[in-house]
């Protein structure tokens, strides 16, 4: 009999999103006259912008004719794209970063959870905690983590850097040296940030330990403060010790179209082998480049058209943010983030834990959110909610809590 990979058994439960989605869609059966307001998922509302609208338009036409037609992309993404990339996200910066340091795929989440692959099974991983689920799982799945204490929620191969209201979101430096440390900034789920001299801690951490940076920038679209880097490479010596990754989803509406990247600095080396080589012949081996017409969408988010079209879409969600930061703090809740990212962080009331919270707010207020426990054991006793609902539905949903 064939044998299965036995890490998927340790799991517990279905990947969190897919919970919330079964409970909602079963309350939602049971009701079906309530109408409800999802603020759970950062799932994007607003349609594409008309500078992306019109570059899928042109590159389907480019598709149904012999003359331009595209079949597979290059392995690594097209080159208009890439330096488009790394002009625009990196160059501008100040960040010295090249088209051939950037990898273009189908999007964050699976760079996230693929990344891991590149290093050793016996690899530490040090997470913050709360943190997005998909850094955890992943690693489970490839036999890292140890076992699950379903009494801590803890995993007892990984190290935990819990980011609480106590320390303002700033996890302090794990004790015990890690291979691999994953930071997600502007955070998800607690929607806070670093400052560049405290990301510049962790970068100098990790080139003094030898551990490498996962650093998660999906969210680096909705930073409004100066002192917030909007990538790691604008901290000193980062190209030898952290990848980057970035999506289309959050800044540009592509969670239904799927597109992001993922930058290996050719400096990023483990003694003397290139972990840019290695993505090169994973990206080469495991995946076939995202669509072409896509791949032009994306070029067109970094058109003149585009960013400025793409500026508004962010201050729309950015403006939900408000509306729910400001009306939860009016209704007497204790809130965070949503200044540099498009998630509110709000301790629950009442002493209610995480998942009590979301089902009082489902029956009561036919809001869903995401209960912050769903992000590790830091996150008991808060709660997530999105921006990236239409602002109709934000304003409505905040009137039904404040109601309560
Ligand atoms: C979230 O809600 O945390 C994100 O939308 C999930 C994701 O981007 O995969």
């Amino acid at each position: 009999m064939y044998k299965i990979n036995e890490n998927f058994q340790k799991l517990p439960g279905s990947y969190l999103f897919s919970t919330i989605g079964k409970k909602v869609a079963a309350y939602q059966q049971a009701n079906p006259d309530k109408e409800i307001i999802r603020l759970g998922i950062g799932d994007v509302t607003q349609p594409l912008a008309p500078a992306i609208i019109e570059a899928l338009h042109k590159a389907v036409d480019e598709m149904g004719n012999a003359a331009t037609f595209r079949g597979y992309a290059p392995d690594l993404g097209y080159e208009f794209l890439r330096s488009a990339i790394a002009n625009t996200d990196y160059k501008a910066r100040g960040c010295d970063i090249s088209a051939d340091e950037i990898f273009v795929s189908d999007g964050a989440k699976s760079d996230s959870a693929n990344i891991q692959e590149l290093f050793a099974a016996d690899s530490r991983i040090a997470v913050t905690d709360p943190v997005y689920p998909v850094y955890v799982d992943s690693n489970v799945m490839a036999g890292r983590t140890g076992e699950y204490d379903p009494k801590t929620e803890m995993w007892s191969n990984v190290i935990y850097m819990p980011s609480t209201a106590e320390n303002g979101f700033v996890p302090e430096l794990p004790k015990e040296v890690p291979d691999m440390i994953y930071l997600c900034l502007p955070n998800n789920p607690t929607g806070t940030t670093l400052t560049k001299d405290e990301l510049q801690v962790w970068v100098d951490y990790a080139n003094k330990n030898g551990s490498v940076i996962i650093f998660d920038a999906a969210y680096e679209a909705y930073i409004s403060e100066a002192d917030v880097p909007h990538s790691i490479y604008e901290c000193e010596g980062a190209k030898t010790c952290a990848i980057e990754l970035r999506s289309f989803s959050k800044n540009a509406g592509f969670t239904g179209v799927r597109l992001g990247f993922t930058v290996v600095p050719k400096e990023l080396k483990c003694g003397d082998v290139s972990l840019n080589a290695m993505w090169a012949r994973r990206h080469g081996t495991k995946f076939n480049g995202a669509p072409y017409i896509v791949q032009r969408a994306g070029e067109a988010v970094y058109s003149e058209a585009g960013k400025a079209q793409l500026k508004d879409q962010v201050a729309y969600y950015m403006n939900n943010a408000k509306v729910i930061k400001d009306g939860l703090a009016e209704a007497g809740y204790t809130v965070y983030g949503g200044v540099n990212a498009p998630y509110i962080w709000l301790k629950t009331p009442e002493n209610m834990n995480s998942w009590e919270f979301f089902d009082f707010l489902l029956e009561n207020a036919n809001v869903v959110g995401t209960p912050g426990s769903g992000f590790g054991p830091s996150g008991e006793g808060y709660f997530r909610l999105t921006a990236f609902g239409n602002y109709e539905n934000t304003v409505k949903a905040l009137e039904r809590i404040k109601a309560l």
